[in-house]
């Protein structure tokens, strides 16, 4: 069985699906075979996967907690294989919290689960008010406005870095090449 990069999302807007499409085609371009899935739906055998990439958005603070679970039940096989995890979130757009060491959100879900993969990152995501609930975009405003954001825009505007996500693309298939994985 040829082994491939397992690649799971958890998204609710579509931001990080997004930059996982853009991972698997990132290694797709360099005949690495990937295979996507979201948090909801996975039906993939972990033992087809040399390497594992996990994304997941922030919701009011919080990774969904399919997302803990997941990693919860597969600690064991994971540590067996290349992991990675992406945080993706609004805050990451300031210069000052946007590394895998100075995000509040990553920071803490590492310590929360315990669990340290081979490569972390995080994203700024996609902020889209005409998109959200009359609750969430007050929430949103709110939260725009205490930490210097915009807090009206009739266009989405979209903070995720392409470049950023590229070079991690490129990290992870570097370190395959350098570990000797069969692709
Ligand atoms: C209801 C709601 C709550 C959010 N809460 C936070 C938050 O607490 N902190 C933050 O940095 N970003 C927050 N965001 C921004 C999202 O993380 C960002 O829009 C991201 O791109 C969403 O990714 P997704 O499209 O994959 O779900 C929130 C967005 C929404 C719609």
């Amino acid at each position: 069985m040829e082994r491939k990069i397992g690649i799971i999302y958890s998204s609710i807007d579509g931001q990080t699906k997004k930059i996982c499409k853009k991972l698997s085609a990132n290694f797709n371009k360099n005949q690495i075979k990937t295979a996507l899935f979201s948090i909801e739906n996975f039906n993939g055998n972990l033992s087809e996967f040399h390497t594992l990439i996990i994304g997941a958005s922030i919701r009011y603070g919080k990774h969904n907690k399919q997302v803990y679970e997941f990693i919860l039940k597969n600690k064991e096989h994971l540590k067996e294989i290349k992991t990675a995890f992406f945080s993706v979130n609004l805050v990451a757009r300031k210069e000052d919290k946007n590394t895998p060491s100075t995000n509040p959100y990553l920071i803490k879900f590492i310590k929360e689960i315990n669990w340290t993969p081979d490569f972390l990152e995080v994203f700024a995501g996609k902020l889209d008010y005409k998109s959200y609930s009359i609750i969430d975009r007050i929430m949103i405003k709110l939260i725009m406005r205490l930490t210097d954001g915009p807090t009206k825009s009739k266009e989405p505007i979209e903070f995720t870095n392409w470049q950023k996500v590229d070079d991690f693309s490129l990290k992870i298939n570097q370190n395959c090449k350098n570990k000797h994985i069969t692709l």
